[in-house]
């Protein structure tokens, strides 16, 4: 059984609490794309883990994880990530498999990522600012691109890099008057990367096919969200990968049809960080309490997130385009003591209702939402164990997105913890 977990929305559903419970019953976890920008939360009873490029199945002791090929690889980020996880005493040795094709992410595509971020002003994304966009341009302009494979050879590495930084430093001076990168203190680093992280690299593609040859579990842990994607999301308010599932197999190297389920994962309302269209926001009292009561405030930056109600038509988008079996609705918990809930069931936009999403920023800074409201609910969701427990408002809730979704919602969770799901 090989299973898919992607984020449905603008990312931080829960992902990374949807994995490690599902990791329970796999051989494998696989990152496939994005890199130190996702910021993955596993509570494991008091202890918190916060992930940006390990799997989350890397907090189980046995666990073998893949970072594939999709993914820009920060290395100060992964050597950082497996000194935390030492210090409570997980190690990775032979168990962590680095793609040799992932690209490296160094230090001038993060001074990139921030100087371009700057020089946008208002326009900005609202980057991460972990060089993600500059690694993932970098990779398509081939020229210019470093990837793990790169790091075997540093006589060869050094010339490269050299011809690399007299590139960046003419651009980050011309348009940004900016300081020169040293290609030395680069170099160096890589040494050090080199050191660490080449006894994990390996072909992670080979390495996939003989795991299913072998019958092995494979779980595939999709980071960002799917209106985060590069081609079908709220362009140009994505990230530089394809974040949906649609991601996966390019990300490394195993067919989509090899994958039995695929789990998009939702809140059971909206969060975005960063800049760009969000239809059902609640820039206002509704969205601060929902802040407040769900936490929510970036894994990776800390930046508070944008919050507002379900979109029905979002996600019935992102699950078609994603081929999704059935949807895991997180944080049903925080909206609990709402005297009412919205759910967006259709846009209009220029006096016309819709109901396909348009993967469009300029398009979808216009739509207005068209709810349906609903009754909410009181009481503590977090120690409820099964369908049947929770509030009957919120059971005709979950079943209201079901409808609007065409999806099944087969997880809920009710808190972050692993015992807070209810599997149905
Ligand atoms: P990811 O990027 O999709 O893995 O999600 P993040 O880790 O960035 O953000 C999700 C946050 O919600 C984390 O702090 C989780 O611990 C927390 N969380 C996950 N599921 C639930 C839930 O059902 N209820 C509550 N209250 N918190 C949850
Ligand atoms: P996880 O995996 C939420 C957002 C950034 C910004 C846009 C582009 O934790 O769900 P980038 O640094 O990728 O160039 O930024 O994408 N973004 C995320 N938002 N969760 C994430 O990851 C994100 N990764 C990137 O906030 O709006
Ligand atoms: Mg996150």
């Amino acid at each position: 059984m090989n299973s898919c977990v992607t984020g449905l929305q603008w990312g931080d559903e829960g992902k990374g609490k949807v994995v490690d419970i599902l990791a329970e019953n796999s051989d494998i976890v696989i990152r496939y794309s994005g890199g130190a920008n996702a910021g993955h939360t596993v509570v494991i009873g008091d202890e918190k883990f916060a992930l940006h490029l390990l799997p989350s199945g890397s907090v189980r002791p046995e666990m073998v994880c893949v970072i594939g090929n999709g993914v820009v690889l920060d290395p100060e980020s992964v050597i950082s990530e497996i000194k935390t996880l030492a210090q409570k005493d997980i190690t990775l040795d032979n168990r962590l498999f680095i793609s040799e094709n992932a690209h490296v992410v160094l230090d001038y595509h993060k001074k990139e990522d921030q100087l371009r971020e700057q020089s946008l002003g208002k326009n900005k994304i609202g980057t991460t600012i972990r060089g993600i966009g500059p690694c993932y341009a970098d990779k398509i302009g081939r020229s210019y691109a470093v990837r793990m494979a790169d790091l075997r050879d540093l006589d060869a590495l050094k010339e490269k890099l050299q011809n690399i930084i007299d590139y960046k430093n003419k651009i980050f001076a011309a348009l940004y008057n900016a300081e020169p990168i040293d290609a030395g203190a680069i170099l160096e680093k890589c040494k050090l990367y080199a050191d660490k992280l080449l006894p994990f690299t390996i072909d992670t593609t080979e390495f996939l096919h003989k795991a299913i040859a072998d019958g092995k579990s494979l779980l595939f842990e999709g980071a960002q969200g799917a209106l985060l994607d590069l081609d079908h999301g709220t362009f140009p308010f994505v990230t530089s990968s394809n974040a949906s599932s649609l991601g996966m197999p390019v990300g490394c190297g195993v067919p989509a049809k090899m994958v039995d389920k695929f789990i998009g994962v939702v809140k059971a309302y909206s969060t975005r960080v960063g800049a760009g269209p969000f239809p059902t926001e609640q820039d206002n009292e509704i969205g601060q309490l929902i802040r407040e009561k769900g936490n929510e405030y970036g894994t990776t930056t800390g930046r508070p997130r944008r919050c507002g109600w379900f979109d029905a038509v979002a996600v019935k988008y992102t699950a078609a385009i994603g081929s999704i079996d059935e949807i895991a609705l997180m944080h049903l918990d925080t909206i609990t003591a709402f005297e009412e809930i919205k759910v967006c069931k259709a846009y209009k936009i220029n006096g016309k209702e819709i109901t396909f999403f348009p993967a469009n920023a300029a398009k979808l800074a216009q739509a207005e939402c068209i709810y349906e409201t609903v009754p909410g609910w009181e009481g503590d969701l977090t120690k409820m164990k099964s369908f049947d427990q929770l509030p009957e408002n919120a059971q005709n809730y979950i079943k209201l997105i079901e409808k609007l979704t065409g999806k099944p919602i087969t997880v809920i969770g009710v808190g972050p913890k692993r015992s807070q799901t209810i599997h149905r």
